[in-house]
């Protein structure tokens, strides 16, 4: 064995490197039960926005095997598609496999991604229209913090409405900035061209607006606040992204209004995504 191999040897055990890596750039925890974090894009990664991709950390070693496997998760990705790198918003599971460790990550680590985008809540799925909703609760409004920054959006909608939906107000912060620097940054705000609307509530916590989506849907309460007609399958498209019973009840709501579910291969007024699995 020369003796550069032997450096190199050494090295690669001192240093390992994971599948598909790539490097965590910046890290910020919301409250105790969630954070973002941004992570370097590889050069090759394409995605249409309000897609999700699998992120993971190496496993525990197998102590039969002597192998670890990389753990994987689903994760939409928060950033838009012209972003140069990309955004993750995340849970933190006390003993979640995954995120009992990820909460943990810090600049300069290094996260599994697999470059592999997909996902229904893209614009392409949907039939033209006039207004699109995004309908999210909890974790749910990540897809539609890179969509609410797509140009595309803008281009197809003259109005765009994102009702977030949380138990407590802290939860609700992520969205809150994010609206607040669309609106205020120079050119997201030409881009948003005034279309944009916010109606976050609690269900938990005092708040100036309160209830679940759906009993404000029901009761009409939102078409009150916002001033606007009620949902019409001729002008208005909806994406969906919450829990599974979250995801059942809008739809019940919207094929109410006489909206139908569409899909990637089959464009049609609503697109649905789970923001995890129960
Ligand atoms: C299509 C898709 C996209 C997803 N995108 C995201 C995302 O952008 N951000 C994100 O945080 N998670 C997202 N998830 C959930 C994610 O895949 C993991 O479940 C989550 O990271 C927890 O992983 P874990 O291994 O710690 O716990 P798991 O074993 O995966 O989950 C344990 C339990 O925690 C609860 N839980 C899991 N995820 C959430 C959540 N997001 N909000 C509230 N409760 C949850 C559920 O009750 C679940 O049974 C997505 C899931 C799917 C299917
Ligand atoms: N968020 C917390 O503070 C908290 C703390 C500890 C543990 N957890 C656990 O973490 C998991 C996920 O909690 P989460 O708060 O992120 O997500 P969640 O349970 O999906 O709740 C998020 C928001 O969605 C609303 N919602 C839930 N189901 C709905 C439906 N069918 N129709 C309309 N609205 C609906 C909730 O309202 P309601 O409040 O009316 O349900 C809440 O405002 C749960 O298993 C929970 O037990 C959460």
């Amino acid at each position: 064995m020369t003796e550069l191999s032997t450096v190199t040897e050494a090295k690669a055990k001192t240093v390992p490197t994971l599948p598909d890596a790539t490097t965590v750039l910046e890290v910020k925890h919301w409250n105790d039960r969630l954070f973002s974090f941004k992570v370097e894009r590889p050069q090759s990664l394409r995605f249409r926005s309000g897609e999700f991709v699998m992120i993971g950390l190496m496993g525990d070693v197998n102590p039969k095997t002597g192998k670890a496997k990389p753990l994987l998760r689903a994760y939409s990705i928060a950033s838009p598609n012209w972003e140069e790198h990309l955004e993750f918003y995340s849970i933190k599971v006390p003993d979640g496999p995954l995120t009992s460790r990820l909460q943990h990550i810090k600049p300069g680590d290094q996260i599994i991604l697999r470059p592999k985008p997909v996902g229904t809540l893209v614009v392409d799925a949907l039939l033209p229209g006039k207004r699109l909703w995004f309908f999210a609760t909890g974790t749910g409004i990540a897809p539609f913090a890179s969509l609410m920054r797509e140009p595309e959006v803008y281009e197809k909608y003259d109005e765009v409405i994102l009702m977030h939906t949380c138990r407590e107000v802290s939860e609700l912060e992520y969205g809150r900035q994010l609206v607040e620097h669309i609106k205020s940054d120079e050119i997201l705000s030409e881009i948003e061209d005034g279309k944009l609307r916010y109606y976050p509530t609690t269900t938990r916590e005092e708040f100036h607006h309160m209830g679940r989506v759906t009993d404000n849907l029901k009761s009409g309460k939102v078409f009150e606040d916002l001033g606007i007609a009620p949902i019409n399958p001729e002008t208005d498209r909806g994406m969906v992204c919450g829990n599974l019973a979250f995801n059942k009840d809008i739809m019940a709501i919207l094929d109410g209004f006489g909206l139908r579910e569409g899909a990637n291969s089959e464009p049609k007024e609503y697109v649905v995504e789970k923001a995890f699995v129960d």
